[in-house]
């Protein structure tokens, strides 16, 4: 079980794959969690399985690349429970993406998909933590394809680069004030959003492995987290390659 316990636990993207998983893997912990995503009927069976196993939860159906609504979530979970411990920011996708098969409006929606949406949240929860007494974590699900450009996955890699440099900055200017920031780099999980996109996927964990690693990086707080090793240690080498040796390695690996 997580030893996560009576926090207030706001996961954005929680009616599916790794934040449902998160949400169900907390449950346990006697912690109280406001849970965000579009579909409504989705984040309503969650939430019954997560009171079911013994923390409180408010479902919240919203959609987060509206500003205005990621605002209200914010402060609805503060009228609820009082304050936000922890935000997870899970919500996003990266779709297979080869720049010569998209629009530029392609393109511009991964970037809100992916930054974007990050931003709607982090400001409201940004002026909600400076008030709390303890500040809190704010944790971000981010990719190890936000490390280097990843073939097919461009415009993905891209948003997830700049949100992480975004959270770089505020952990700096925030960090004194109480509020952490921990950015989690997952390899491929296997959850239903991508298990038919066609890419190549390896060393693919499983979605509960996935949250595990979520939830330990929510515990430990570490500014960076990197799972699975193999394909963080797969991205390390790539990156530390001379560029035309890792754009070998990268279009073999892309294009099996
Ligand atoms: N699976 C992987 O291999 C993998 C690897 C690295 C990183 N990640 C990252 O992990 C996160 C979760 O991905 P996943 O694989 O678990 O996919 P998923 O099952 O599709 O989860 C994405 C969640 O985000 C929500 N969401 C999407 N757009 C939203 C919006 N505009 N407003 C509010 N919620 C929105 C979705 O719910 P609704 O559709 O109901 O809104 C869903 O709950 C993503 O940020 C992804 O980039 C995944």
């Amino acid at each position: 079980m997580a030893r996560i316990t009576d926090r207030t636990i706001l996961i954005v993207g929680a009616s599916s794959g790794i934040g449902a998983e998160v949400a169900r893997q907390l449950a346990p912990g006697k912690n109280r969690l406001v849970i965000t995503a579009r579909r409504a009927p989705e984040l309503a069976r969650i939430a019954e399985q997560v009171r079911a196993a013994g923390s409180s939860c408010l479902d919240i159906p919203a959609d987060a690349l509206d500003p205005r609504a990621a605002a209200d979530v914010v402060a609805a979970a503060t009228r609820e429970f009082g304050s936000v411990d922890i935000a997870l920011l899970n919500a996003g996708d990266g779709p297979d993406m080869p720049i010569d098969q998209v629009s530029v409006a392609d393109v511009s929606r991964m970037m809100a998909l992916n930054y974007d949406v990050v931003v709607n949240y982090l400001i409201p929860l940004t002026e909600q933590m400076l008030r709390q007494r303890d500040g809190g974590l704010i944790a971000h699900t981010n990719s190890l394809a936000g490390l280097m450009g990843i073939p097919r996955q461009g415009p993905y890699s891209a948003a997830k680069a700049a949100a992480r440099t975004l959270l770089d900055a505020a952990r700096v200017e925030l960090g004194p004030r109480g509020i952490r920031f921990t950015t989690i780099h997952p390899g491929f999980v296997a959850t239903e959003r991508i298990s038919e996109d066609g890419l190549p996927k390896p060393f693919e964990i499983s979605e509960e492995r996935g949250a595990r690693y979520v939830i330990r990086a929510l515990e430990k707080e570490p500014a960076q987290a990197y799972f699975p090793w193999p394909t963080a240690a797969l991205v390390r080498t790539l990156r530390a390659l001379p560029t035309p040796l890792a754009s070998v390695i990268l279009r073999k690996l892309a294009y099996p």
